[in-house]
C-alpha cells in the first residue's frame, strides 16, 4: 500500500486493514507487533493483496445464482457505489426477477461506521457525555451488522439478491475463478478443501476492498479542498451550507454533521444515528402490496433481535450525504428520486402534509402513511420539523434550491487530496 496517504485516512486503514486479516488490531497499542509472527509490512502488503482480491470479487457475476449479478450490479462505482438506476429496488435472485425489499446504499465512507449499540453516549468535547444519543451506527439501514465481512455474506446468500445455495456453493464458485490462485495463495493451498473457511476469507476480502480509502473514502469532494483552504464555495454553495447548518432553518448538520471531529477527521455527513423520519410509503416497493407489510427498521422484520422495542420501530439509520447527488433513489425506501424533493419533504413534512401523503377514502391527508400508528411517538419533529399545517415551512423554495446545490459539493473527484498542497490545482 502506498504510503502517500492523508494523515486522516491512515489510523482507519491500519486498524481495520489489519483487523481484516484477523490480528484483533483493534485492540493492539500504537507500535506493537501484531500477532501471528507477521510484521507490520507483511501485514499491510496482505491487506493490500486481500482488498486487490476482493475487488475481483466485487465485479464478479459468476458468484451469484444468475451468473449475471455482482455486487457491483447492485453498487455502482459511477454511482457512488449505490445504485445505478432509479428503482426503489432491485431485481435479484437466480432468475432477476425477484424484487429487494430497501434502497441500495452507497458504499462510500461507511468505513468509519462505529458498531451498532442502543445507548450512545458522545465523548467529543461539546458533547454532553451524560446523554444517551439512543441508537447509533452499524451498516445497513437498521444497523443489524458492524463489518463489511459479515455484511458480505447477506447479500451472496440473500434469496432476492446474489440467490447462493451456501457457504459451499460460494466456495465452489470461487474454486473455478480467474482469481482461485490468487486466492489460495493468499488463504492457503488447501483452502477450497474447507467451504466453511473459503466463505468466510472471501467475505473478509470482499471487506478489505471496501476499506481501501482511494476508492472507498478519498475525501477528494470540493467541501473537503474548501475545508482545506483549497476551493471557494459559490454564494448559493455557501449559502446552502450555511441553511444545512443553521438550528433554525434546514438544521441538517444536526444529524448530518458537516464539521471536522476534534481529531480533524473530516466530517461524515452522518452522526450514525437510527432516527424516524416518517417517510411516506412508497407503492412502487413490491412488498408494499400487502398492507399488512410494514419496515420497520430496527425493530424489524429484517432485523430480529430487538423486534420487543416498539420504542425502535420506524427508525433507520442516517446515512452519510456524501456522493449523495450521484445517487437517483432515496430515503430507506427510494420514495423520493430528486434531491429537490427530498429537501422539499424535510422542509414541508410537517407545514404541508397534503404534499407528500395520499388522502384517505374520507379526504383526509393519510400522514405517516408507512408506520403504524402506535409508533408514531418515535418520529422526529425537531427543526426543520415540528411546524403546524399552514405554518410557514422551514425553509423558502429558493433556500432549498440552494441546500440542494451545496449537497452537490459532497461529491468526489474535485481535487486530488494527496497531491502536495501547492500542486492540488481544483478544476
Ligand atoms: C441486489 C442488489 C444488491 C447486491 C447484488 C448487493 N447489495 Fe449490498 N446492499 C443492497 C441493499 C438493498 C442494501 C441495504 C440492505 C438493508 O438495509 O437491509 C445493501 C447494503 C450493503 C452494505 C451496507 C452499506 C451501509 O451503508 O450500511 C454493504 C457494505 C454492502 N451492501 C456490500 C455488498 C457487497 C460486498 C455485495 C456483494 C457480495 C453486495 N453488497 C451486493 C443491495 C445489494
Ligand atoms: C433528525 C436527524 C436528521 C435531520 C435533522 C436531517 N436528516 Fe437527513 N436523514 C436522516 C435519516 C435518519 C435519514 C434516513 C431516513 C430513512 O431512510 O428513513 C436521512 C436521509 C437523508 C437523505 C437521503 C440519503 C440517501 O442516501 O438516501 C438526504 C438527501 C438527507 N437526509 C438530507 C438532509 C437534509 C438536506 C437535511 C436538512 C434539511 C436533513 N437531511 C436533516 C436524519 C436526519
Amino acid at each position: 500500500m502506498p504510503f502517500a496517504l492523508p494523515r486522516l485516512a491512515l489510523a482507519p486503514v491500519v486498524l481495520i486493514g489489519l483487523a481484516v486479516l484477523g490480528f484483533g488490531a483493534t485492540t493492539m497499542a500504537p507500535g506493537e507487533q501484531p500477532a501471528g509472527g507477521m510484521s507490520r509490512a507483511e501485514a499491510f502488503r496482505r491487506a493490500d493483496e486481500a482488498a486487490a482480491l476482493g475487488q475481483k470479487m466485487f465485479f464478479d457475476a459468476s458468484l451469484s445464482a444468475s451468473g449475471a449479478m455482482s455486487c457491483a450490479s447492485c453498487h455502482d462505482p459511477k454511482h457512488g457505489f449505490a445504485a445505478p438506476n432509479a428503482l426503489p429496488v432491485q431485481m435479484g435472485g437466480p432468475t432477476l426477477t425477484t424484487p429487494g425489499l430497501r434502497n441500495v446504499p452507497t458504499l462510500t465512507y461507511i468505513q468509519v461506521n462505529p458498531q451498532f449499540t442502543e445507548h450512545f453516549f458522545d465523548n467529543e468535547d461539546e458533547g454532553d457525555e451524560s446523554v444517551d444519543g439512543g441508537p447509533t451506527g452499524g451498516l445497513t439501514w437498521d444497523g443489524r451488522v458492524d463489518r463489511g465481512s459479515a455484511q458480505a455474506k447477506i447479500p451472496l446468500l440473500s434469496p432476492f439478491e446474489m440467490a447462493n445455495a451456501s457457504a459451499a456453493d460460494v466456495a465452489g464458485k470461487l474454486a473455478k475463478a480467474s482469481y482461485a490462485s490468487e486466492f489460495a495463495n493468499l488463504y492457503g493451498a488447501d483452502i477450497f478443501q474447507h467451504p466453511a473457511q473459503a466463505f468466510e476469507a472471501a467475505t473478509r476480502a470482499l471487506e478489505a476492498y471496501e476499506q481501501d480509502f482511494r476508492t472507498f473514502y478519498p475525501y477528494s469532494s470540493k467541501y473537503d479542498a474548501y475545508l482545506k483552504g483549497l476551493a471557494q464555495l459559490t454564494p448559493a454553495e455557501a449559502h446552502g451550507l450555511a441553511l444545512f447548518n443553521d438550528p433554525a432553518k434546514g438544521n441538517c448538520a444536526s444529524c448530518h454533521l458537516s464539521t471536522p471531529a476534534n481529531d480533524g477527521t473530516p466530517p461524515q455527513f452522518t452522526d450514525f444515528g437510527l432516527i424516524a423520519l416518517g417517510v411516506p410509503r412508497n407503492p412502487a416497493i413490491p412488498a408494499n402490496a400487502d398492507p399488512a407489510y410494514h419496515d420497520l427498521g430496527l425493530c424489524g422484520p429484517e432485523r430480529t433481535d430487538l423486534k420487543d422495542h416498539p420504542d425502535y420501530c420506524g427508525l433507520f439509520l442516517s446515512p452519510s450525504l456524501r456522493n449523495v447527488a450521484l445517487r437517483q433513489s432515496f430515503f430507506h425506501n427510494g420514495r423520493f428520486h430528486s434531491l429537490k424533493d427530498v429537501v422539499s419533504f424535510y422542509a414541508t413534512r410537517d407545514s404541508d402534509p397534503g404534499r407528500w401523503y395520499p388522502k384517505g377514502p374520507d379526504g383526509a391527508v393519510q400522514k405517516f402513511d408507512d408506520l403504524p400508528k402506535a409508533y408514531w411517538g418515535n418520529i422526529n419533529t425537531d427543526p426543520p420539523f415540528g411546524e403546524k399545517p399552514g405554518d410557514k415551512p422551514a425553509l423558502t423554495d429558493n433556500e432549498i434550491d440552494d441546500v440542494v446545490t451545496f449537497l452537490g459539493t459532497l461529491t468526489d473527484g474535485y481535487f486530488n487530496p494527496s497531491a502536495p498542497i501547492a500542486t492540488a490545482t481544483p478544476r
